[in-house]
């Protein structure tokens, strides 16, 4: 079994606090494929990726630790599954730059969070934001990962890594396997509690707009019953309802229930109820992740284990495929 297991790499950014958005569309799932004996997963802090915008250092390592107790405060186990930061695996720098190498300046100007993010931060487009598809590419491609679960967002970036992968194995020899996105059904897509036209998202000026795991309960239940919904009454998807969707996605979600029995559970109760519903049901599966997260958090030397051995762990595979292709692009053997 363990020979033939699938590979599955996915990764967060530590650049603020994480949002709803973030555990329904990614760490969820990430919870439940790690759980799956098919499959050997790695999840990564993509700290070498926040950097693209300029960190306050102080609040970057209190960010990157909120992160990795939020990791296993949401379940997972790093017994199981190596938990790293990108900065920790000299791998991913080491790749990353092959790669950008490989990468063409027009298909990265074609990249929508590029051009969403040039716009937002106009005073610092720097390099980096402009390259980090190539690096998110080497963050895949390094573990021969088979699976990449991650939310709507992410697909051009995994588009990107595919093609980057079938160019670099047509240009040598079969060198990566080609990843496929895990995108969920329901959730992939989590929008603003204030704007259901915009994704959830921490960079939100209005935060009434996001839910941060680390929120109090209270603030919780008070941003989902201010939810933007519509004139109308019914409970159901449609047009003009993505309010009222989005809160359905995120009860979905929460509850595993689908989209069309959450339909029929609320067939002829208004609003109000509903909201009552969707915030008990996400306070139910936030407030546990807070427990075990205020324990983790005030215990530092395991967190450092965590990190220091899922660093050894994704070295040793990242530096099989860095190896690899340094050997195949004609460097020196060292
Ligand atoms: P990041 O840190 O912006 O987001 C982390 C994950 O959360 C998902 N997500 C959402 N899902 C549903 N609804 C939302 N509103 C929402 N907002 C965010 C994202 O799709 C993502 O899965 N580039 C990546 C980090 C990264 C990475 C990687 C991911 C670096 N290297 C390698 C996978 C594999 C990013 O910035 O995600």
């Amino acid at each position: 079994m363990a020979e033939n297991r699938k590979r599955i790499l996915s990764g967060i950014q530590p650049s603020g606090a994480l949002t709803l958005g973030n555990y329904v569309g990614a760490l969820r799932n990430w919870v439940e494929l790690s759980k799956d004996e098919n499959y050997e997963a790695y999840f990564m802090l993509a700290d070498m990726h926040t950097i693209t915008v300029r960190q306050d250092p102080k609040e970057f390592r209190k960010n990157a630790m909120d992160l990795l107790a939020l990791f296993m405060a949401s379940g997972l186990d790093p017994k199981r599954s190596p938990i790293f930061f990108q900065s920790h695996v000299p791998a991913h720098a080491m790749l990353g730059w092959v790669l950008v190498c490989n990468t063409y300046m027009g298909e990265l100007s074609r990249m929508t969070q590029y051009k969403d993010k040039a716009q937002k931060h106009a005073a610092n487009l720097n390099a980096g934001l402009f390259t980090y598809p190539s690096l998110m590419a080497a963050d895949i491609l390094l573990y021969q990962a088979d699976l990449v679960p991650v939310g709507q967002d992410q697909s051009q970036h995994l588009e990107i890594t595919r093609d980057l992968a079938n160019r670099f194995n047509n240009a040598y020899s079969p060198t990566f396997k080609v990843p496929e996105a895990y995108i969920p059904k329901v959730g992939a897509r989590i929008m603003s509690l204030q704007d259901p036209t915009q994704k959830m998202s921490k960079s939100d000026p209005n935060e009434n707009g996001y839910i941060l795991l680390l929120d109090p309960i209270d603030k919780i239940v008070k941003k989902i019953k201010r939810a933007v919904t519509d004139s109308g009454s019914e409970i159901r998807r449609g047009e003009g309802k993505e309010g009222i969707e989005n809160l359905m996605s995120i009860y979905s979600a929460v509850t595993n229930k689908s989209m069309d029995n959450i339909e029929a559970e609320f067939e002829g109760m208004g609003y109000g109820d509903f909201k009552s519903a969707v915030a008990e049901a996400v306070v139910e599966t936030v407030r546990p992740i807070q427990e075990r997260y205020a324990e983790l958090i005030k215990n530092k030397d395991y967190l450092k284990q965590v990190y220091k051995s899922g660093a050894e762990t994704a070295g040793r595979t990242a530096m099989k495929t860095v190896s690899k292709v340094y050997r195949k692009i004609g460097f020196i053997e060292p």
